[in-house]
């Protein structure tokens, strides 16, 4: 693996490495971790690589990663939103599989070249929403697939964040600069940033997908230029309805990320701060929880998880599922080329729903809340 971005102090990098390598298959090898030279040089040594294999331009390191007898396989991105697309373009030009942190791209438009892009391009190509790596979100979306409990009627999905109800990018908060910066986030700010997640969410475990959104976007701290709170009510393709809200200006909050899925003969409910645990409610029967771990449990949550029950696994392993699934890919794909990305994994349509939805979402709002169709 090369990674692009993930230098010194920087949040998501770093989890993207400890991630990779934690079941063996892939090893961290060449990184463009900063711009600054300094600053990817010291990040290369923490990493534990040698210099020639640090570089402070990812072209630079795509060309001679290419040339080398054991270079990278394949690039993960990991740098602010606004060079996902040129990045991802290049690395697939240049022969690279990638993996790249959501959201796809900063705009729409970019978004829908990066997938014709991908469609015509030989290397795999994937996103890290990380939340679908967790054993009991994919055995969430297994019962829901199956429709054990009817059809789904409603979904609640909530992304609650508190960290910027005070306005810390103007003192310099790295993570808070970027993302409330246009030119760096791109058109969305808490819709692009965690909104996706909670819409990427929806999608992969009900399988359903949104036809139609009435959102209503605010920034509530003064002075920011893009949106710090969002509430959405959505149209599915089955004719159930949903709420999706999500904020990062709810003081004290950290990062209460829940759905709820409701069916005809029953609900289940996970939340991210509690991941190991699923609730499902059958009507007229006792509560269930079901916990990760169990023998019970579906196949993919089985695959997904590393120790027996009650043993919490969390954020880094759920991470690490994706990268597993990712590695088996390149695997498969190195004596197959028509291997495919898994169905457990998100690829370049779960990317560019979340862009559709993010312009959807902007657009209904600038319009008066007006309803908006969420175009294919
Ligand atoms: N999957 C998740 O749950 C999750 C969580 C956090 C962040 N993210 C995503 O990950 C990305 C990074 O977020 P973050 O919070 O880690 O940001 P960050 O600011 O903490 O780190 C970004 C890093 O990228 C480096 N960088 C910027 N441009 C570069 C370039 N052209 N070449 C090389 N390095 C470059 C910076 O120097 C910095 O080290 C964002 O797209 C964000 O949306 C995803």
């Amino acid at each position: 693996m090369a990674m692009i971005g993930g230098g010194p102090g920087s949040f998501i990098g770093p989890v993207h490495r400890m991630a990779a390598e934690l079941d063996g298959a892939v090893r961290l090898v060449a990184g463009a971790f900063s711009r600054d030279e300094a600053r990817t040089q010291s990040a290369g040594r923490d990493y534990g690589l040698e210099p020639n294999r640090v570089y402070s331009d990812y072209r630079q390191l795509l060309e001679r990663e290419r040339r080398e007898a054991d270079g990278a396989d394949f690039v993960a991105i990991v740098t602010p939103n606004d060079s996902h697309f040129p990045v991802a373009r290049a690395a697939l030009d240049s022969g690279f599989h990638v993996i790249c942190d959501k959201p796809a791209t900063a705009t729409l438009s970019e978004a829908i070249g990066l997938a014709e892009i991908v469609r015509r391009s030989q290397p795999l190509y994937a996103l890290t929403y990380t939340y679908t790596g967790y054993p009991l979100v994919r055995e969430a979306r297994d019962l829901c697939h199956r429709r054990e409990l009817g059809q789904v009627r409603k979904i609640v999905v909530g992304y609650t964040q508190g960290w910027l109800s005070e306005r810390i990018e103007t003192s310099g908060q790295r993570q808070a600069v970027w993302r409330t910066d246009p030119a760096q986030a791109g058109i969305g700010g808490c819709i692009a940033d965690i909104g996706v997640h909670a819409f990427n969410l929806l999608e992969y475990v009900t399988g359903l997908r949104v036809t139609e959104v009435c959102a209503e976007l605010s920034t509530m701290v003064a002075g920011r230029a893009l949106d710090d709170d969002c509430n959405v009510l959505l149209r599915l393709d089955n004719g159930a309805r949903a709420v999706l809200h999500s904020t990062q200006i709810a003081a004290g909050e950290r990062n209460r990320l829940q759905i709820w899925v409701h069916c005809e003969r029953g609900s289940i409910a996970w939340a991210q701060e509690n991941p190991n645990r699923l609730e499902v409610l059958v009507l007229n029967r006792p509560a269930m929880t079901l916990h990760a771990g169990e023998t019970y449990l579906g196949p993919s949550a089985r695959a997904a998880t590393r120790l027996p029950g009650g043993h919490p696994e969390g954020y880094i392993e759920a991470f690490a599922n994706i990268y597993r699934d990712f590695a088996a890919d390149l695997t498969r794909r190195a004596t197959d080329p028509t291997a495919q990305l898994s169905p457990t994994l998100c690829g370049i349509d779960a990317g560019l729903r979340g862009m559709r939805f993010v312009e959807c979402a902007i657009a209904s709002s600038s319009n008066g809340s007006a309803w908006t169709r969420l175009n294919e």
